[in-house]
């Protein structure tokens, strides 16, 4: 089976038997158990939840193993780990619950994170998030605990607490280079939602000042952008979503509408071919791939499938020790918490 992110381009997406999001691809990934090898043309990450969600004998494979994400990066386990120490010197026992059950923090990880973190999460009762479930997910953790901690994605953490009423002071954020991450004893106590210190470097180049020239210039158009985009430029939109609530929102569209899009630049140019009733355009006139999706070349496909072909099992991504069971654990509460609409099948 192959599986292709939204963001892959044409010429790798044009063979896979799947293609979504990242919750829609790891869910496709579960529940394809007669297939003997899963090839994940996305990223790192990607490949890794696939490999904890299928079963141990079936084999995940990254057509190139570069293919990392620099967001996921931003959070390492060392340091996930000394933040937790210096929150308990704050909070005392994380894993006490108050008198009406619940724990001072939760731990939640953006899917874009390393199955280190994923185990770290599962370890501390808490649990994966992507950017189509981020709210439900929030709604776990509060009923859970009384603040949570939100890793990797600044942006996704805020944008989400923002909609469900947070206030913005009551979301310091973590610099794992900082003691207690730069912010006092007391705004951590007075916190809802403490945000790590990661961004996207693909989301982060949207602006305002894009969405209001794509304003001026098309009367009438309808923004929409990734919640991985900074908050102003969530704002600024008329609305956010994952890639899959983009691609439902241009396919669900009965009158022809022109869409200027604040996502990666291979999804927003497969939907401009897709829809052509629609006009479809990227709000970043500077074209954004992400250059680490960008690594799964076409050639390193056909070499992996020519691999299999012959025997070999190449590039394969295994989650293993202490990490593998915790981890799962906390996919598994994502999924039990709010099941996926399935990946479109090609
Ligand atoms: P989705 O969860 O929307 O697929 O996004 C993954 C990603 O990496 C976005 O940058
Ligand atoms: Fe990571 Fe950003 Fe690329 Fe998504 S677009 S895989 S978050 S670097």
């Amino acid at each position: 089976m192959i599986l292709g992110h939204f963001y892959q381009r044409e010429e790798v997406v044009q063979h896979a038997d799947y293609v979504g999001d990242s919750f829609q691809l790891a869910t496709a990934a579960k529940g394809r158990a007669d297939a003997e090898a899963i090839v994940f043309c996305g990223v790192h990450f990607m490949a890794e939840t696939a490999d904890l969600l299928s079963k141990p004998e079936q084999a995940v494979i990254l057509p190139n193993l570069a293919a990392g994400c620099s967001m996921a990066d931003m959070a390492d386990i060392d340091q996930v780990e000394d933040c937790w120490e210096q929150l308990e010197d704050v909070f005392g026992d994380l894993d006490a619950p108050d008198e009406e059950g619940r724990v001072p923090v939760i731990p939640v990880t953006y899917m874009n994170s390393s199955a280190a973190i994923k185990g770290f999460v599962g370890r501390h009762g808490g649990i994966v998030c992507t950017s189509s479930n981020a709210q439900t997910v929030l709604e776990w953790a509060f009923q859970r605990g009384r603040r949570v901690l939100f890793f990797p994605d600044q942006h996704l953490g805020r944008n989400t607490a923002k909609a469900m009423g947070v206030p913005l002071e009551q979301m310091p954020m973590w610099n794992p280079r900082r003691a207690l991450g730069g912010s006092t004893a007391t705004d951590l106590v007075d916190s809802r939602v403490i945000l790590w210190h990661g961004f996207c470097s693909v989301h982060r180049r949207f602006t305002v000042d894009q969405i209001d020239q794509a304003r001026a210039e098309h009367p009438g158009v309808r923004v929409i952008v990734h919640p991985e985009c900074p908050m102003e430029v969530v704002d600024a939109a008329d609305e956010s979503g994952s890639t899959e609530y983009i691609r439902r929102a241009i396919d669900e569209a009965a009158e022809p509408t022109t869409f200027a899009i604040g996502t990666e630049i291979n999804l927003v140019r497969r939907l401009a071919a897709q829809y052509p009733q629609h006009e479809i355009f990227c709000l970043d006139p500077v074209v954004c791939p992400c250059s680490t999706m960008y690594r799964i070349h076409p050639g390193y496909l056909a070499w992996v499938l020519e691999e299999l072909v012959a025997g070999r099992t190449p590039n394969r991504i295994t989650v293993t020790g202490d990490v593998a069971d915790p981890a799962r654990v906390a996919l598994e509460r994502m999924l039990a918490a709010k099941p996926p609409v399935p990946a479109g099948v090609r």
